[in-house]
């Protein structure tokens, strides 16, 4: 299906614009560039904040979550393309009981053998004594999993997180990193309903695209239907109740949507101001309407009191 590779190929996009920034040392990843080819035009500094803040702002969230339930969780990275937080969180102490990435086979084959071939990445994901199983497109390492499946595809889902030996009982935050919006609403909201039936504590974070419907939204969706890209889940994206309701319509109890101005300023102020000082920004404006077209949503479910309410942005 023509729609499905171009939302592939936005994978490509955004682990190059990844590999610049963090080759321009807006945040530190020894592994990006063991997954992507280094980008060859000029990425201005807006676009590199953006990333920034993105990447930045998923992180705090992911991380509160995880000293929240002591690693003793899980985390599915849904739509996770070539990203490397796996392997960040492996050095960094913080890798949960069983990590997933899961994206379309044809990503998947193609980040199995990066795996396979780069001695650091493997070396990560396997445990002395116990052998991984790698086929052509899904790897299994002693906690770390990449499945390649369609997320509008449930029953497929299902099957492979049982292969991965997923427990619906454990803590388990999803990811979904530009992802959703690739999607119809039908398919979206499909699986975040499926979620919330299937596991018992869940937390969500979502990193896309709001107020889609203003001027600069529409000039975004037009950028990318010119390149092929078409956004049929827009839909959950015109604004903050869209957002919001696309949770609490799906049985999770608590939702937030956070805009990505508001999520600059709570990131700890002195990196901020480090990175800042990396290049110089010509039009602070252009940087605001960008950090304003984009959200980062999150969502819990919190039967057992665990302490979800208490993961959030607050500086
Ligand atoms: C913009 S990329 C983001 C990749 C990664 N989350 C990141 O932020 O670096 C979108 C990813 O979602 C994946 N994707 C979109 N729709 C999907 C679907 N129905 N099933 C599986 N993966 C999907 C694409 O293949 C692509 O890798």
């Amino acid at each position: 299906m023509a729609s499905d590779d171009a939302a592939i190929s936005t994978n490509d996009d955004a682990s190059q614009c990844k590999r610049y920034a963090v080759e321009k040392g807006y945040w530190t990843d020894p592994y990006i560039s063991l997954l992507t080819g280094r980008p060859t035009n000029i990425h201005t500094p807006e676009i590199n904040r953006g990333y920034y803040a993105r990447v930045k702002g998923i992180r705090l969230l992911l991380e509160q979550f995880l000293r929240t339930t002591k690693c003793e969780c899980q985390v599915i990275n849904l739509g996770a393309g070539f990203d490397t937080t796996f392997w960040l969180l492996k050095d960094q102490g913080l890798a949960p009981k069983c990590f997933v990435d899961i994206d379309f086979p044809t990503v998947t084959s193609k980040k199995c053998h990066f795996i396979k071939s780069r001695k650091s990445l493997l070396q990560k994901v396997i445990n002395k004594g116990i052998d991984i199983k790698i086929d052509k497109y899904d790897l299994h390492g002693s906690n770390y999993h990449l499945v390649g499946a369609n997320l509008r595809n449930l029953n497929e889902l299902d099957s492979k997180l049982s292969i991965c030996g997923v427990d619906r009982n454990l803590p388990t935050i999803f990811l979904a990193e530009c992802v959703l919006i690739y999607m119809e609403v039908k398919h979206s909201s499909a699986l975040l309903q499926w979620i919330t039936d299937n596991f018992m504590s869940a937390f969500f974070i979502n990193y896309e695209q709001v107020h889609m419907n203003d001027k600069f939204g529409q000039i975004m969706i037009d950028n990318l239907k010119a390149r092929q890209c078409s956004l049929p889940g827009v839909m959950a994206c015109i604004n903050v109740k869209s957002q919001t309701e696309r949770f609490l319509n799906t049985g999770w109890q608590y939702a937030d949507i956070i805009e990505m101005n508001h999520v600059y300023e709570c990131l700890p102020q002195a990196d901020v101001q480090r990175i800042e000082n990396l290049e110089f920004l010509d039009e602070r404006e252009l940087l605001d309407q960008l950090l304003a077209h984009y959200c980062i949503g999150y969502a819990y479910k919190d039967p057992n009191s665990i302490g979800f309410h208490k993961i959030n942005f607050s500086p």
